[in-house]
């Protein structure tokens, strides 16, 4: 008889053989099959992740940039606009030119006006000679004169051309002393020269000079000085004096130097170097000359001169100033009006204070401690626009035998 048991067991055996064997197949495949999946997948999908991400980006910012671009492009060609129509405008208004007439020397205006035309733009075109032959130049020009501006070396020949001058505005005459302005407001002083006697420190004490000019007529400085009579300072002290003397004692006193044997010199710079080394013991000159040697040659004690400010005033104590003026024929004023602020303005100040050595004429402005503070000098009571007659002055150094008829 069929055994059905023993088939059904015989079968069953079979089966769970196959089975198990199957099932350790499939967990071969299962462990296999993650391991090739998560080695290769992540990898494939990671790399494309990453592409896809990038290419998205991309796609985004090619999406989204052009239309930042396209504004900012617009804002930029509208700066550019802007820039380019200054410009023209620029080009049709440049800041143009002037006309300097300079009776101040190129070596020490030469570099102040080249600051002022490197700041403004303005082309400067400047004509050097001495304040009196520019003074002359000017009234031979007359209302044609092409000048804008005139600076000069002392009112004096400013003021012989006062009526060719405009008057300054309330802006630039205001900061300035009034004794240092023209009483017309026609001119304003951009600095201040001081007359004194430079003298030998080997053989002079300052107890033994004089009170005043007068004091040179003594016998005991006979042969021991010297002056520029050619010099414009000079000629400028020398009207000083007829205005507070009179003509016939300013005649007196030139006669006087000339009969203590005065040596004369060109002009200032050989006398104070003539002091310094005793050829003279006294020469008559402006206070910044000794400063070249003293200070900017670095010669300091070893240069044997020093100045000596007149303790008793007078016309030997006279504070010239450098006066800047503009023409009233001016085509250019408001570059003129520019030229006169900046010349007195801190910029322009410090660079005559540091540099020549002359007085400042606004508040702020200090001078070097070995010179004498302005307001220690005895100035005499004049007004510098009654200077003008530098003419009267050089007929009476004619006539007393001063200068050449
Ligand atoms: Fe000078």
């Amino acid at each position: 008889m069929f055994n059905y048991k023993k088939y059904y067991l015989f079968f069953s055996m079979v089966l769970l053989l196959s089975f198990s064997f199957a099932c350790s197949e499939a967990q071969e495949i299962i462990k296999e099959v993650p391991v090739e999946v998560i080695k290769e997948v992540p990898v494939e999908v990671v790399k494309e992740v990453q592409v896809e991400v990038e290419k998205v980006v991309e796609v985004d910012k090619i999406k989204e940039v052009p239309v930042e671009v396209i504004k900012e492009v617009e804002v930029i060609k509208e700066v550019q606009v802007e820039k380019v129509v200054k410009e023209v405008l620029e080009i049709e208004k440049p800041a143009g030119k002037l006309v300097v007439y300079s009776g101040r020397k190129e070596s020490l205006v030469g570099p102040i006006i080249e600051q002022f035309q490197s700041m403004t733009g303005i082309e400067v075109e400047v004509n050097y000679g001495t304040s009196t032959e520019i003074a002359s130049q000017l009234m031979l020009e007359g209302d044609k004169s092409p000048a804008d501006v005139f600076y000069a070396q002392d009112p004096g020949a400013v003021g012989s051309v006062v009526d060719m001058l405009a008057p300054l505005s309330v802006d630039i005459l205001e900061p300035i002393p009034d004794w240092a302005k023209s009483d017309q407001g026609k001119w304003v002083g951009v600095t201040g020269r001081a007359r004194v006697l430079v003298y030998n420190t080997d053989n002079v004490s300052p107890d033994d000079l004089p009170l005043t000019l007068n004091g040179l007529c003594d016998e005991k400085w006979k042969g021991r000085m010297g002056w520029a009579p050619t010099n414009s300072s000079f000629q400028t002290m020398v009207t000083g004096m007829r205005q507070i003397w009179g003509e016939e004692k300013t005649k007196e006193w030139i006669e006087c130097m000339i009969a203590n044997e005065v040596a004369v010199y060109p002009k200032n710079t050989p006398q104070v170097e003539a002091a310094g080394k005793s050829e003279i013991d006294i020469g008559l000159v402006n206070h910044y000359y000794l400063y070249k040697f003293v200070l900017d040659a670095g010669e300091g004690d070893q240069f044997k001169a020093r100045n000596h400010h007149l303790l008793g005033g007078g016309p030997g104590s006279l504070v010239m100033v450098s006066p800047v003026a503009i023409l009233s024929t001016s085509e250019n004023k408001s570059n003129a009006e520019q030229f006169v602020t900046f010349m007195t303005s801190k910029i322009a100040q410090n660079y005559f204070v540091n540099n020549i050595r002359e007085y400042p004429l606004i508040e702020g402005v200090k001078t070097h401690p070995l010179i004498t503070p302005m307001g220690d000098i005895k100035q005499p009571d004049i007004n510098l626009s009654e200077l003008a007659d530098i003419e009267g002055s050089a007929k009476l150094l004619q006539e007393a035998g001063a200068l050449p008829k």
